[in-house]
């Protein structure tokens, strides 16, 4: 995977850690979409604003339409509800699994097509170590990122045929707006989007970017007991 010379598209590119991923893949030379569902709101100079609301259909088909040459899909774009799945609202519930699952099924399916016929090319799916153990309070933030991981290891295997690279970015607390309310220790997110640009590139197609998710992922091995010890 060559970012160089490509072009990028980066979903909820605005602020954040999308906003991060849109600078560094500018540094690196590619033409870069910052893709933010209120295009007026990208702040950036050198990127091309586009609209896309991952929920959207006919949002998510214009997009494809007008660019037509992307060759990295970076799928950033995140809620963040808080909801519990006990006690939470449905209309949560429901916006988690539509932004992390449907969404970035929906993005995945419409930019394909163009990866396939730029030679391949490469997909970031960003997730979290809460990918891998569920807090009930996030209980719907937490089933959907495991959705959304389940989704990368299915398109992975797919779009291997077409030749193009599906990676997996699993990441502990960063300090953007998602988490302003959680009092612990956060990465910075521009450094986060260079290791996952740098591990993109090397052919990771998992790609740990702290000790957090290192943690979690090494807990997998262990269990239902490992990762909640209070039922072991
Ligand atoms: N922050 C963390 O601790 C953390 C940890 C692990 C993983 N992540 C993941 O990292 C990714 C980026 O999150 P962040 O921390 O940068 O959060 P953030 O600062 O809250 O940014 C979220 C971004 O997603 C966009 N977005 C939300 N719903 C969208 C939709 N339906 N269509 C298009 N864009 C949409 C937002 O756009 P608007 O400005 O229009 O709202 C915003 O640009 C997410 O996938 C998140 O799950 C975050």
């Amino acid at each position: 995977m060559q970012i160089e010379g490509g072009t990028a598209l980066v979903t909820g590119a605005n602020r954040g850690l999308g906003r991060r991923f849109a600078a560094e893949l500018l540094a690196r030379g590619a033409t870069v979409y910052a893709a933010a569902r209120n295009p007026d709101s990208v702040d950036q100079p050198g990127v091309t604003p586009i609209a896309l609301d991952v929920t959207d259909p006919s949002s998510v088909a214009r997009a494809a339409e007008i660019t037509g040459d992307v060759t990295l899909l970076v799928n950033n774009a995140g809620s963040s509800t808080g909801a519990s799945l006990l006690t939470g609202s449905l209309a949560d519930i429901q916006l988690e699994m539509n932004t992390h699952f449907f969404g970035t099924l929906a993005v995945t399916r419409a930019f394909a097509p163009q990866l396939a016929a730029g030679g391949g090319g490469a997909i970031l799916n960003v997730l979290s170590a809460l990918s891998w153990v569920n807090f009930p309070a996030s209980g719907a933030y937490c089933a959907a990122k495991s959705a959304e991981w389940s989704l990368t290891n299915a398109v992975r295997q797919e779009l291997a045929a077409q030749g193009t690279q599906v990676s997996a970015l699993h990441v502990g607390y960063m300090d953007t707006d998602m988490v302003r309310h959680v009092d612990a220790p956060k990465s910075d997110p521009a450094v986060v989007a260079k290791l996952a640009l740098d591990e993109l590139v090397a052919g990771n197609v998992e790609i740990l970017a702290d000790d957090v998710s290192r943690q979690v992922r090494s807990g997998l091995s262990g269990g239902v007991a490992a990762l909640y010890p209070r039922f072991a």
